[in-house]
């Protein structure tokens, strides 16, 4: 049911919003996890923000922005006034010698965007294909898959400060990108909306194949020159292979980061465990395998109540059907804790917990 609303004080304010009062949120989250917002508005456009900054009642409400809902766990309803960013729009905005610019509308799904792309002769976001979540929410954690991220294909976004209404265009080093990390999480968190987002698809188009699951690809099929549609064929079914489809089982991808240690740490777990997985970092660092340590624990395919881990790769939780955001939390601090007993390491979960 949508209630519309009306704030006849200001000129942008006069047309009515899409507002809804106590509106589930199950279908709106990839964990399908039941929780209620008292106030959800369904955001279709930039002045539709500007609406909302300026109403008396809603302009003052603090805000949640929720975007494909595919990196949240909702343990409780929702107080805050729900911004579901709706906003769509796609086109090439300019072709430069040396990138295409592509503009896309905050509320577009992702994995879509990436398909619209390679269908218009715009390769360069096949490595990110499936994806879940919206274009919006993709510079928050700056997304990330087989070696590209997204602050590799980012020009620009343009995001309407909540307190002011005032629109701002930020550029990546401004975006403050680190891994699963930008500024919308940290000094920006609840203060702005993303409502537009340019992508950098750099010209000519040169294929990252470092990863090794592309490489095995590679060797399997004797493709060794795949264009972007092939890599992203191959990407769509390494993932489909080993991550669950949300449509069909409640998740919400990795469920936690992979872990930063020194080099020093990651001697000490070598010693204990030669086989652990990791990565060296460019600033002597190491990576680990959130999900290798998971695994390790014993982990995989094991439920504490209606939450489980996934049986074919140990870092994605998944809803086993009727689950609450509760049973979600004890099974992640289970695992938590089981990891840092064996390894003295903190896992930190990816999405966000409400
Ligand atoms: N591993 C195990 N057991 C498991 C899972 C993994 O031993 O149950 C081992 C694998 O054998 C592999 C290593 O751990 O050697 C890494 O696993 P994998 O490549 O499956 O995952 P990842 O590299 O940790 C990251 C991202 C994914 C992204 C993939 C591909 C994070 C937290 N996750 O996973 O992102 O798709 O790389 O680039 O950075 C997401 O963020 O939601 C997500 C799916």
């Amino acid at each position: 049911m949508h209630t519309p609303s009306r704030a006849a004080d200001s000129p942008v304010s006069s047309v009515s919003l899409d507002l809804e009062r106590e509106a589930s949120l199950r279908e709106f989250n990839t964990f399908g996890l039941p929780a209620t917002a008292k106030t959800l508005v369904h955001v279709h456009s930039e002045a539709d923000v500007k609406r909302v900054v300026n109403d008396p009642e809603l302009g003052r409400a603090p805000k949640f922005i929720l975007g494909g809902g595919s990196n949240l766990v909702l343990t409780q309803d929702v107080d805050r006034c729900v911004l579901k960013m709706e906003i769509k729009g796609r086109r090439l905005l300019e072709t430069r010698d040396d990138a295409w610019i592509v503009e896309v509308g905050a509320g577009e799904s992702w994995h879509e965007t990436v398909a619209w792309c390679l269908d218009n002769g715009l390769p360069g976001l096949e490595n990110m294909a499936l994806i879940p979540g919206t274009v919006g929410a993709s510079p928050v954690q700056n997304i990330g898959a087989y070696g590209v991220e997204l602050k590799d294909r980012f020009e620009s976004l343009d995001a309407v400060d909540l307190i002011t209404g005032r629109t701002v265009t930020l550029t990546a080093a401004q975006c403050r990108f680190g891994y699963r990390d930008s500024i919308f999480k940290q000094a920006l968190a609840g203060k702005s909306v993303i409502t537009t987002v340019r992508l950098r698809l750099p010209r000519p188009w040169q294929p990252v194949l470092g990863y090794l699951e592309l490489e095995r690809k590679m060797a399997e099929t004797g493709i060794t020159a795949p264009d972007a549609r092939q890599i992203f064929d191959w990407v769509c079914e390494v993932r489909r292979a080993k991550l669950p489809d949300p449509a069909v089982i409640g998740n919400s991808g990795s469920f936690f980061k992979n872990p930063v240690v020194t080099a020093e740490q990651c001697r000490d777990i070598i010693g204990r465990d030669p086989h652990v997985v990791h990565y060296p970092l460019e600033d002597g660092t190491f990576k680990l395998a959130a999900g290798w340590l998971i695994d390790a624990c014993g982990w995989k395919g094991k439920s504490i109540g209606r939450a489980g881990v996934y049986e074919r790769q140990a870092l994605v939780l998944v809803n086993r059907g009727g689950a609450s955001g509760a049973e979600v939390v004890t099974l992640a601090r289970a695992i938590q804790e089981s990891v840092y007993g064996r390894f003295g390491i903190r896992l930190e979960p990816e999405p966000v917990v409400i």
